[in-house]
């Protein structure tokens, strides 16, 4: 089932945690919602859920309005950060939790809970009690739980956030998987960008409880529409170069850019770490620090006080100290407006 918002707006006092927000999710795919603390991520979420009310706007499952309805009217699957099981209760148990609560059949509800817990591939795991499990399988028991009524949708809530790294990887994979083999419409919040574009079909970029942009992550890496976009998605953080500009032309040290907008005396020039090249003529920096990150190099670079990131190659040898003359690699950097701090165009 998809889901619609329609200039949704959520208020806590005078705050407006949602401003407007609009947002189309089709059948069946997984979105992230992806944005700093406080952007409103979690407040969407339980606006959708039921949870908090909307002040104004709509909110559709499919075809039907839900706005206003609560919780246990919605029938969704929820999972939050904390994944809440019942200590004092068996997987088995916590996973069949819910179905007693909605009154199934007995051994309807056996047969389910099981083959939820194939899903989530917990199943010889049923008579343990959840602290006798590791945090990436007490998180897999909370997805097999919010999957056991069959939801059309199921919402999470940065569920990964407790695991360690190499369990956070495994897990969204998982997540992934479930999602596709179950074909449940999800709705994923992360503040992790490298989470939210490996697991996403589209990412919802928010800030201050509005949405930035909505794209696949290739395209939201590649065509950013503005300079918060752009800082946000990738890492290391894209560099920003304040530029003046005459005539579309700008200079700094031997760096001649050319192609800029005509009409503009200052833009903000954005390159990402992999997108610099050693050149004769260009920025004079100075290596900072050298950091070997496996397959590549990342070197910190100094240019009058301002430090820009730069991946080489991990054959590029450099020392701390020494001088490097670098120039954005034509066609790849970004102009963003030096007051809107929109997307103009690439040069
Ligand atoms: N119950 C509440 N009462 C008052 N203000 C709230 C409430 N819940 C959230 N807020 C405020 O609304 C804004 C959005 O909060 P929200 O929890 O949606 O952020 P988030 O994007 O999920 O952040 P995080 O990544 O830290 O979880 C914040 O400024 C927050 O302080
Ligand atoms: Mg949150």
């Amino acid at each position: 089932m998809g889901i619609r918002l329609e200039k949704l707006v959520v208020k806590f006092g005078d705050f407006k945690a949602l401003n407007e927000v609009t947002l189309q999710i089709p059948k069946g795919k997984l979105v992230s919602l992806l944005g700093p603390s406080g952007s409103g991520k979690s407040t969407t979420l339980f606006t959708i859920s039921g949870i908090h009310k909307p002040h104004s706007g709509k909110i559709y499952f499919g075809d039907r309005d839900v706005t206003g309805l609560e919780p246990e009217e919605l029938g969704i699957g929820l999972v939050f950060q904390n994944y809440a099981l019942y200590p004092h209760m068996t997987v088995r148990e916590n996973i069949l939790f819910p179905l007693k609560n909605l009154k199934w059949d007995k051994a309807e509800a056996e047969k389910r809970a099981l083959e939820v817990a194939k899903i989530v591939k917990i199943e010889s795991q049923l008579d343990k009690k959840p602290a006798q499990l590791s945090g990436g399988q007490q998180q897999r028991v909370a997805i097999a739980r919010a999957l056991a009524k069959k939801p059309d949708i199921l919402l999470l809530d940065e569920p990964l956030s407790n695991l360690d790294t190499k369990l956070r990887v495994e897990t969204r994979q998982e997540i992934r998987r479930i999602q596709k083999e179950t074909g449940v419409t999800a709705i994923f919040v992360t503040h992790d960008q490298e989470e939210a574009m490996s697991i996403s079909d589209e990412i919802v970029l928010m800030k201050d409880g509005a949405i930035q942009q909505v794209s696949s992550p290739s395209d939201i890496y590649m065509n950013p529409v503005n300079k918060f976009v752009a800082s946000f998605i990738g890492s290391p953080e894209m560099n920003f170069i304040n530029l003046e500009c005459k005539e579309g032309t700008s200079i700094i040290d031997s760096l001649i850019i050319e192609n800029l907008p005509k009409n503009k005396s200052k833009v903000i020039l954005g390159v990402r770490a992999e997108d610099f090249e050693v050149a004769d003529k260009g920025l004079k920096t100075k290596v900072v620090t050298v950091e070997i990150l496996g397959r590549e190099r990342l070197l910190t670079l100094d240019h009058n006080g301002i430090k820009y990131k730069m991946l080489v190659d991990k054959e590029f040898f450099i020392d701390e100290g020494a001088e490097l003359i670098i120039k954005p690699k034509t066609g790849k950097s970004y102009v963003f407006d030096a007051e809107s701090e929109e997307f103009i165009t690439k040069c």
